[in-house]
């Protein structure tokens, strides 16, 4: 990528920019907030707005009878077009409960597949909710399984992958790991991993939650057997939206929901008092979802399948080499160094920063310069770069009011002391 410093040459990256006009699809109400938090929580799309306005008057006038017209189908409805963003075929997702949730849902269907495994191979890379799931399930099924993390290299930055490939053996039941890692930002190759993981006879579960909306993901292409996400991040979903899941088409009728609920039911209105599963993927379902996040959500799903997974990623590339030669230009000098992988191909959407002052800088930037990042222990100030809505300009504002605050000293009068969200 051709690269120049000036505020100029980010004015007119902007405008060469084919994604520019989606922009004005979401809710901008203070043009110089520099907003690179979009995967945290997303910015607000208008269709969200105006789905949530109709979305009242429905509720107000329907009642009960909304259940009946198009909310009780949400959860199968909004997964399918979750689908498309992710590659994966008809049937495979839907759209219901937390991450969390979804993700002892799925791990739980995965170990009774073969008793005889007992290994769940993962790293410390991944979001810890994830490892606290994975433990408190273990302990649930009577602690006869053991959870094996796989270190990290370079500071952190990327996952040993030799110490990967050699944990998978014939013990392995499961493989889970977050796609885009949370802090680092490092993108896996799910395509080589799940083929590594399906030669050793063990199953592969994804955390897409930094990967949906932010990098093209090929679920079917890749074999992969389960997946999970979120929707609050760069499917902009509004928080508290509801997660996905993915059962692969040929795995769904052998594996059973640990939870069994009344939506993932065969017939719930039938109220039959034994539970018969659903078929297909609605089996993964348990009770009622949160309809309004769930509605909410689904129209801001349509800028994204409007600008397509290749055009996203290709912005994404530039607006991530883009910050990183800035930062090598004007903050390296100041004591940041890269905590992100410097191979694009192993980038997802985030840039992490690291220094050794980064939770006050982080403070400073929210408090009194316009700037929304995050900061991630122990150093990582977190950049989000959201090609439906992120510009150059803001890239380049972004790190000028990063350099300034660190030149003027303005992070000095923040205590140490962390704030509950960081
Ligand atoms: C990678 C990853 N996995 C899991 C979670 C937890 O999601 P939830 O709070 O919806 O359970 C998060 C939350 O940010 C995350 O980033």
């Amino acid at each position: 990528m051709e690269f120049e410093s000036s505020r100029s040459f980010a004015r007119r990256l902007d405008k060469q920019d084919s994604l520019s006009p989606f922009r004005t699809r979401f809710a901008i109400p203070e043009p110089d907030l520099v907003y690179l938090d979009g995967n945290s929580l997303g910015r607000q799309a208008f269709a969200s707005a105006e789905r949530l306005q109709r979305l009242t008057e429905e509720w107000g006038r329907d009642l009960v009878r909304g259940f009946n017209q198009d909310w009780w189908q949400a959860p199968g409805r909004v997964g399918e077009k979750i689908a498309r963003l992710l590659g994966a075929g008809p049937g495979q997702i839907v759209a219901c409960d937390t991450v969390s949730v979804n993700l002892f849902k799925l791990s739980a269907a995965a170990l009774t597949l073969d008793p005889r495994r007992t290994k769940i191979v993962t790293d410390t890379l991944n979001f810890p909710s994830d490892l606290y799931i994975l433990q408190g399930l273990v302990r649930m099924l009577g602690d006869r399984h053991t959870i094996v993390r796989i270190g990290s290299k370079n500071g952190e930055v990327t996952p040993d992958l030799d110490a990967l490939e050699a944990a998978i053996d014939k013990d392995t039941a499961l493989i889970t790991l977050s796609h885009v890692t949370f802090k680092s930002g490092y993108l896996y190759d799910m395509a080589a991993i799940t083929e590594l993981a399906h030669r050793r006879g063990a199953l592969v579960l994804w955390d897409l939650s930094h990967s949906a909306g932010a990098v093209p993901v090929a679920l079917d292409a890749c074999n992969a057997d389960f997946a999970i996400g979120c929707t609050y991040k760069y499917l902009n979903g509004g928080p508290g939206s509801p997660a996905f899941l993915y059962v692969c088409k040929n795995l769904q009728e052998q594996v059973a929901s640990p939870i069994w609920g009344w939506w993932g039911q065969k017939e719930p209105f039938a109220f039959g008092l034994d539970y018969v599963p659903a078929p297909g993927i609605t089996r993964f379902l348990t009770g009622t979802q949160p309809i309004v996040s769930l509605l909410a959500m689904e129209a801001a799903l349509d800028p994204l399948l409007e600008a397509g997974m290749d055009a996203l990623r290709t912005k994404s590339l530039q607006l991530s080499e883009y910050l990183i030669n800035l930062t090598e230009e004007f903050l390296a000098p100041l004591g940041f160094s890269l905590g992100t992988p410097r191979i694009r191909e192993r980038r997802g959407s985030h840039v992490s920063l690291r220094h050794p002052e980064g939770y006050r800088i982080n403070r400073a930037l929210i408090e009194e310069m316009k700037v929304i990042p995050d900061f991630r222990e122990p150093d990582n100030l977190r950049l989000g770069l959201t090609p439906l809505y992120t510009t150059f300009g803001e890239i380049w504002e972004g790190i000028d009011r990063i350099r300034r605050t660190v030149t003027e000293k303005r992070y000095e009068k923040y205590p140490t002391q962390r704030l509950t969200v960081t």
